[in-house]
């Protein structure tokens, strides 16, 4: 199989873009820096990285989840159901959730059995935006704009980084939308918390790159598209923060 066509339906890049890549000498075939995007590889045997990292054919499975309320992202639990549960059906027998939402959070949750890429989602140091959808018991006001812009203090040693809260226009003003760049511990509940306010519905919209499609209904599942992937293994890549 030609390499750029190879590493194109692993997801690395569109066409253009592996080809881009392969140029730039950062494709290596069993050690040896690949030239051009038409050499051929055996991906049965041959040992394809890109940037140093080994690549492999169906090797790893990537799904994006919407939670639903009252499961835990877990993938073994005594007395709840596990996010794990609703993809009994999916290919992959070691998948588990990246991250962790609360047992009453919905929302997106991307699954899957690729650890390298599920530690650089979730290391700190790469502050991966995610977006959240909240509904709050009172009127959310400019003073919360602010504190969450200046880090709000959530009671641990460090305030909170920076964060981008969007007021929806519902008229009751007690909607927003909220970009974290880190994922501490209830983050989004201490936040509000914070201002005096109490999250009464919350859920993820969205995590670097991934959107929650609205056609995904709590429960269910798809493969990430291979445009999806490209994005997500992109160094660096996501929405900037607040753009939803
Ligand atoms: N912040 C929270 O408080 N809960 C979640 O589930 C996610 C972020």
């Amino acid at each position: 199989m030609r390499l750029d066509k190879y590493l194109a339906g692993l997801g690395v890049g569109t066409r253009s873009e592996v080809k881009k890549i392969i140029r730039a000498g950062q494709v290596t075939v069993n050690g040896t820096a690949a030239v051009t995007p038409e050499q051929k590889v055996d991906e049965t045997a041959d040992e394809i990285c890109v940037g140093g990292r080994r690549q492999s054919y169906a090797a790893f499975h990537y799904y994006l989840f919407h939670k639903p309320a009252g499961c835990v992202s877990a993938v073994r639990d005594e007395i709840h159901r596990t996010v794990m549960d609703y993809l009994a059906g999916a290919a992959g027998k070691d998948l588990f959730p990246v991250g962790r939402l609360d047992l009453d959070t919905e929302g997106l949750l991307l699954i899957t059995d690729d650890g390298a890429l599920a530690h650089e989602l979730l290391a700190p140091a790469k502050h991966v935006p995610k977006t959240y959808y909240v509904r709050v018991d009172g009127r959310i006001t400019q003073e919360d704009i602010r504190m969450f812009e200046e880090g709000a203090d959530i009671g641990d040693a460090r305030p909170a980084r920076p964060a981008v809260l969007k007021i929806l226009d519902g008229g009751s003003r007690q909607e927003a939308h909220l970009t974290l760049t880190e994922g501490r511990f209830h983050q989004v509940k201490r936040m509000f918390a914070a201002g005096g306010k109490e999250v009464l519905y919350l859920r993820r919209i969205a995590m670097g790159p991934l959107v929650l499609p609205e056609s995904l209904k709590p429960g269910e599942y798809r493969a990430l598209t291979a445009e999806e992937l490209a994005a997500l293994k992109k160094p660096a890549s996501g929405r900037k923060e607040g753009d939803l």
